[in-house]
């Protein structure tokens, strides 16, 4: 997993430039004759591009990506596991990537943000990768389910209630998108009101827009201010589990880690969540094996993730010396990128890609070996419980335009759906809100205190002081269409009157 760099004054995702033509052979290809990852072609069917090198190269492809350079895709699911499962020969350390010592990476590179080297356990190896991730796993390992799954039960429900009365809806920007990053801020530790603010700026940063900087700056500050305060008071959230922990991070380390767990879980869960929704919606034969019983909500977020995995791509990994990979010969310092939704229809593993993959998890979505992704079973509840709780509210959902008219937005790494537009009974809405589904937490709360902190414990809520409401007023990030930001607590007030009556 890769994260924008600290500043994302540079552009994210791959160049749609030329490739430049004759220059090196990269192991004896002529990078005329090599694929582009980026560009047309990529971008509008990565999946059939994928296919093309599998047929001309087998399991490991020589590639072109953003600017010409060289790389090696692994389509293989067992070369996949071979890189991500072997860092002595395939580090994890982007400085060994001979583009770097070369200096054809500078800061406008469309690469360097994703690529630089960054003090973040996901760019280490060995002992140091050991000291930063056991301060995340074991963090992340206190949150007990029940409580994770409250506050995605909490979170969602509020979202519903934003749109349930116009009997319509847009999922990705309205749903998808805000659900993992408020419950992510909610477990870090951060006071409610911060939530919409950071899906926000994490959205804009990630989008690379005129603001990703400002953006940017909002959410280290306010990561700033979160490791200040939980160092004064520590509360029972992931901060100040990594603050205490003996890997002893310093504040850099700190913030760093605050920010990798914030975008870890923003984009892949929001399309996680997407992907899964987008397949109940426009697959009747999936619709029906859910509703008769054939098929649980897991089983589809496990079959999304074999066909659908939320980073198509990884960059990367770096050869530390010459060796050999799926007939190919990869050179010292060679970047390969790890190909998880090409491993995933690997036919060696799925020789028919249409049969269902229920019960099997040995899919690529979360990567393999030392850095495998140590957020999953946060991911899957997530997406889990905010689908279960968006498809119990509004059981009569249905997508509100023809599926060919939905779109997407590929780059190197990922394939996104840019929007979901769904109808449903409005009426269904309303009574389910004014029904038995309010959530308990909203019982006796008090409209001016947000709601529990004690991130994911399962322990009662209670009232906390914000951390920097002060600074949050200053800084409104840009809101997503031009709409004017939401006010945090009107709902909260609205359901308390609602259930005072
Ligand atoms: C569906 C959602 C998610 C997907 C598909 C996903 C995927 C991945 C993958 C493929 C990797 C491995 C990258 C590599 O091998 O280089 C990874 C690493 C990582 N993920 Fe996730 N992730 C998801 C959600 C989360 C969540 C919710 C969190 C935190 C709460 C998280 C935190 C991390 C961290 C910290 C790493 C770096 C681990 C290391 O380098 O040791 N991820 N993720």
């Amino acid at each position: 997993m890769t994260l924008p760099p600290a500043d994302p004054a540079g552009q994210t995702g791959p160049s749609a430039g030329p490739a430049p033509s004759g220059g090196c052979p990269f192991a004896g290809y002529s990078p005329d004759s090599m694929r582009r990852l980026f560009g047309p072609e990529a971008e509008a069917d990565p999946m059939g591009l994928y296919e093309k090198l599998r047929a001309e190269h087998g399991t490991v492809a020589p590639v072109l990506v953003a600017d010409g350079l060289p790389a090696w895709l692994v389509l293989g699911h067992r070369e996949n596991l071979d890189v991500a499962r072997t860092p002595s020969r395939f580090s994890r350390d982007s400085r060994r990537w001979h583009a770097f010592q070369d200096g054809l990476l500078g800061p406008e590179h469309p690469l360097t943000p994703i690529a630089a080297w960054q003090p973040l356990c996901n760019f280490a190896d060995g002992a140091e990768h050991k000291r930063l991730r056991s301060a995340v796993t074991e963090s992340l390992a206190r949150f007990d389910r029940r409580g994770i799954r409250r506050h995605v039960t909490r979170f969602a429900d509020r979202l519903i209630d934003e749109f349930g009365d116009g009997g319509t809806a847009e999922l990705i920007h309205e749903f998808a998108e805000p659900l993992p990053m408020l419950v992510l801020t909610q477990l870090l530790g951060m006071p409610d009101e911060f939530g919409p603010r950071i899906v926000t700026a994490a959205r804009d940063m990630i989008q690379g827009t005129e603001t990703a900087v400002a953006s940017y700056q909002y959410i280290a500050g306010a990561l700033e201010q979160l490791i200040a305060r939980k160092r004064e008071s520590p509360g029972a959230d992931f901060a100040s589990w990594l603050i205490a922990h003996p890997a002893g991070l310093d504040d850099d380390e700190l913030v760093q880690h605050l920010r990798l767990v914030l975008i870890a879980a923003f984009e892949t869960t929001a399309n996680l969540i997407a992907n899964t929704l987008r397949l109940t919606l426009t697959d009747e034969r999936f619709r029906a094996s859910l509703a008769g019983g054939q098929m649980t909500l897991p089983d589809a977020l496990e079959q999304v993730l074999w066909d659908e995995p939320p980073f198509t791509t990884i960059l990367g990994r770096w050869a530390t010396g010459p060796t050999e990979l799926g007939g190919q010969q990869i050179a010292e310092g060679d970047m390969l990128l790890l190909g998880l939704a090409a491993g995933n229809m690997d036919p060696a593993v799925r020789p028919d890609a249409a049969r269902p993959v229920l019960g099997n998890r040995s899919h690529l979505a979360f990567g393999g070996g030392p850095h495998e992704c140590p957020g999953q079973d946060m991911a899957r509840a997530i997406a889990e419980t905010g689908i279960d709780t968006l498809m119990s509210r509004l059981p009569d959902l249905r997508l509100a335009v023809p599926e060919e008219e939905l779109r997407w937005r590929s780059s190197l790494m990922s394939r996104h759906l840019l929007a979901l537009p769904v109808e449903f009974s409005a009426t269904a809405a309303a009574r389910a809100r004014a029904g038995s589904h309010v959530p308990g937490w909203v019982a006796g709360l008090d409209p001016d205190a947000p709601p529990a902190t004690d991130a994911g414990t399962g322990s009662a809520p209670r009232a906390t002081t914000s951390v920097g409401s002060g600074d949050a007023q200053v800084y409104t990030p840009p809101q997503p269409n031009g709409r004017p930001a939401r006010r945090p607590g009107r709902l909260r007030a609205f359901l308390i009157r609602l259930l005072s009556r």
